[in-house]
Parts: C-alpha cells; sequence; structure tokens
C-alpha cells in the first residue's frame, strides 16, 4: 500500500480522493514507514518541511504540480499561496495552502530518528528538521493564541483535521455559506455522498478559507475579511502540540542543547489544557468556542480523549478519560471495535459520515499510545490487536462503522497502513505472546 502511494518524495493518503501531500498524515506515514525504510521515513518529513512559509506555519496540503487542478478541491488557483500568502511568507517554488494542519510532525520526527539513529546522524536528518520546527512551534504558541491564555486555536475545521466534526455545528452555524454554484467539489467523484461533509457545510469551509486567504492569511483579531469568525480551541490539537514538545526537547538534547524549558513548556501547556478545556462532570475534554461567548462546546469528540497521551496528566483526570473511553458514549471494549470519532449516544451521531461517528484508525493509534503510557497495559494490547485485524479486513480504509467495523471513505488509505504496520512492530516476539496469552 505504502509502496504503491510513494511518489517518489512523499505518500499521497490515497490516491483517488487526496492525491497531494497532507501535513498530519505525512507525520502518522512516517512513523511506519521507520520500520520498512527510515531513509523514506526521513525523506517523507523533509519534503513537507521543505515548504514551510517564513512565518512558520507548515500547510496543511503541499500540491504535487503533476496532478490535473480539478483532481482534488480547493485545488492551488483557490489557496494562491505565492501571492496571497506572500506577506506571511509562502514559498515561491511550491503551492500549497494556507492553513494548518495539528503538529505531530517533531514527535514523528523523533520515533523516525530512533528508528535508525546511525542513518539519521550521518544524514543530519534532526540537525537540519529543528530550527524548523522550533520555527512551526513558534507559530502556533505565539501567532494562533487567539484566546491569549497560551493554548493554540484552529481558524478552520481543517485545521483540526477532523473536518466535519459535530463539536463545530455551533461555530459554523455563524458562516454564510459560500453559494453553492460558486465551486465545484471534487470529492464526490471518489467518494459516496452519504460518508462525505454535506454541501451546505462544504460552502461553509470555502467562505471561511476564501476569507482567510483574503486578509492575506494574516492571524489575528476579526478584520474587514471576516478573519477571524472561527476560532477554536481544540483538546486534540493542543495535546499533540505538548506531546511534540516533550519530542523537541528530545531532539534538542540529542543534538548537544537544553530541552529542560521545552519540557517545562510542555508542563505548563498540559496544566492550561486542563484549566481551558477540562470537564470533569463528562469525564472529557471539550473544545471552546471563542467566537461563541468563549463557551464549552457541549458536544463529546474522540478529540476530547486524546490529552490521555501526556505524560503529566493528574491521575483522576487519567482514570476518568480511560472510564469514559470504556464508558456508554465511546463503549471501546463493549459495543465499539475501534474508538468512535464522536458519541455513540449523540444527537449528530452517524456510523457512516466523515467525522460525526465512525472510526479512525489515527486515533486509536494514539489512545493506544495514551492508555499504554499510563500503565493500562491490557486494554492498549486489546486496541491494538483490534486495529490490526480491522486494517487487515477491510483493506486499509480510511475509516470504518465502529460497531461492524465496515469500510467507509478511501481504501487504501496511506496512514491506516502505516500506523498499523508501526503496531504491528511494537507487538511482543511471538515466544513472548505466547507466554501472555498462557498467563492467567
Ligand atoms: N480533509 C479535507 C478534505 O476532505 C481537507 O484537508 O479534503
Amino acid at each position: 500500500m505504502l509502496e504503491a502511494n510513494w511518489t517518489g518524495t512523499s505518500t499521497v493518503p490515497s490516491r483517488n480522493l487526496y492525491p497531494h501531500q497532507w501535513s498530519w498524515d505525512s507525520a502518522f506515514i512516517a512513523i511506519g514507514l521507520r520500520h520498512i525504510s527510515p531513509l523514506r521515513a526521513q525523506t517523507e518529513l523533509e519534503t513537507l518541511l521543505a515548504a514551510q512559509w517564513a512565518d512558520g506555519r507548515l500547510p496543511h496540503i503541499v500540491f504535487n504540480p503533476s496532478v490535473p487542478l480539478d483532481a482534488y478541491f480547493p485545488s492551488p488557483d483557490f489557496w494562491r499561496s505565492s501571492t496571497a500568502g506572500r506577506a506571511a511568507g509562502a514559498p515561491r517554488t511550491v503551492q500549497t495552502s494556507g492553513i494548518v494542519q495539528p503538529p505531530v510532525h517533531a514527535l514523528a520526527a523523533w520515533l523516525v530518528h530512533r528508528a535508525d539513529p546511525g542513518l539519521s546522524r550521518a544524514r543530519g536528518f534532526l540537525a537540519r528538521l529543528h530550527p524548523r520546527l522550533a520555527a512551526w512551534h513558534r507559530y502556533l504558541l505565539h501567532r494562533r493564541d487567539l484566546g491569549g491564555a497560551g493554548l493554540v486555536s484552529v481558524v478552520h475545521p481543517w485545521e483540526q483535521g477532523m473536518d466535519n466534526s459535530p463539536c463545530w455545528d455551533a461555530p459554523l452555524a455563524r458562516i454564510t455559506p459560500a453559494p453553492a454554484r460558486s465551486f465545484r467539489r471534487a470529492d464526490l467523484d471518489h467518494g459516496a455522498p452519504e460518508d462525505r461533509p454535506t454541501d451546505l457545510d462544504y460552502g461553509r469551509y470555502v467562505r471561511l478559507a476564501a476569507d482567510y486567504r483574503d486578509g492575506g492569511y494574516r492571524d489575528g483579531a476579526a478584520g474587514e475579511h471576516g478573519d477571524g469568525e472561527f476560532a477554536v480551541e481544540d483538546p486534540a490539537f493542543n495535546a499533540l502540540l505538548i506531546a511534540s514538545e516533550y519530542a523537541l526537547a528530545r531532539i534538542a538534547e540529542e543534538l548537544g542543547a537544553a530541552g529542560s524549558a521545552r519540557r517545562e513548556r510542555a508542563e505548563r501547556l498540559t496544566a492550561t489544557l486542563t484549566e481551558r478545556l477540562w470537564d470533569a462532570e463528562a469525564g472529557l475534554f471539550r473544545c471552546r468556542d471563542l467566537r461563541g461567548g468563549d463557551t464549552l462546546v457541549p458536544e463529546r469528540s474522540v478529540s476530547g480523549l486524546i490529552p490521555l497521551l501526556l505524560p503529566a496528566l493528574p491521575r483522576d483526570i487519567v482514570a476518568a478519560l480511560v472510564r469514559t473511553l470504556g464508558g456508554p458514549h465511546f463503549s471501546l471494549g463493549d459495543r465499539a471495535r475501534l474508538v468512535p470519532s464522536y458519541d455513540l449516544l449523540g444527537e449528530a451521531f452517524d456510523p457512516h459520515r466523515y467525522w460525526r461517528g465512525p472510526a479512525w484508525f489515527n486515533t486509536s493509534w494514539l489512545l493506544e499510545r495514551g492508555l499504554r503510557a499510563h500503565g493500562e497495559g491490557e486494554r492498549a494490547d486489546a486496541l491494538r490487536e483490534a486495529v490490526l485485524d480491522l486494517a487487515d479486513a477491510t483493506g486499509f480504509a480510511e475509516y470504518v462503522d465502529p460497531y461492524t467495523g465496515a469500510a467507509c471513505g478511501a481504501t487504501g488509505f496511506s496512514w491506516t497502513a502505516a500506523l498499523a504496520l508501526d503496531l504491528h512492530h511494537r507487538r511482543p516476539a511471538p515466544r513472548e505472546r505466547q507466554e501472555l496469552d498462557k498467563s492467567p
């Protein structure tokens, strides 16, 4: 799968639906690739980081110039990065989008380095990536702290990655959609309409992106182009930044510099995340809607469980998250085969529609790591095996019905293959597994 989706310098998420390079996809893909080709894994991240803007932002799509414009929407002629993004320092040699995606990259870079430290050192992999990763984090922490409390805000649902989550319904309802006839969706050529967002939601995505572009991709307060109409502090986005801050501390130390300031910042950010987004009654983290009266969004999303990744989380919060994961809203290990993207009991739940219920492999991979980090080995093992079974049974589907495991979205999806590969390599050796099976 990963061979078939490799272009020579990076990996497409899927041949038909997503024919360019996507930011957080590449990070997850590199984490899998490191087991079969550390060189390709390094190249995947290097290609992405070469498209970084001078202000530090890492674009969510790097366009492949040999792919026809109508193969994917919004295409380079919509984003116009080299002109509209000039003031923000968009690169001249490559076309990109102007929004971002979750910062999994430093974590990926560290894991890729660890797979073959000799090759990494010989190629100066971390030494070359470190300044770019540091600038990326700086952009997020300084330019995107729109709430002023230290957490990062996303300005478009595509930035958070869970595009169509019911968490965005209220913040998006305030956005006037772009007229349906002003653009042509390409996703419906490849994905079933009942698996994909509606036209009305697409109209709002397009409006938000066009307004951001027309404001020169400037970050800050609401302006004449309406930039700033959507600003949300999301738990998964911020948790991934914090996890990547820890990784950046280790990268700095590997390069002979100090990592302690970053580690302290990661701990401070964990405390801020808890203060701003933790909902003790619900037992999960919420999204904060800055333009909706600075309130917590009353929806339960898998995003609110992802902070389980963080090592400095208080023990009572860890215990509550583990309970929520297995409880009626997510039902892992009971009715759900992988972690659903949204509340099984939520009014907006739909087992097939993009991020409104189906289960994705990357979120289960992140929660497997979180469970293991907090000593929940048995639950982590069960989730690992479920990921491996369903990845195989569905031909590496983009996402699955959380109850039946039936494939949805694209097949031949790169991060599904890559993360299954990673979990496969982290399985104990067969003899150890037999011993475990025998133990009571
Ligand atoms: N996930 C979005 C899409 O479906 C954009 O990144 O195209």
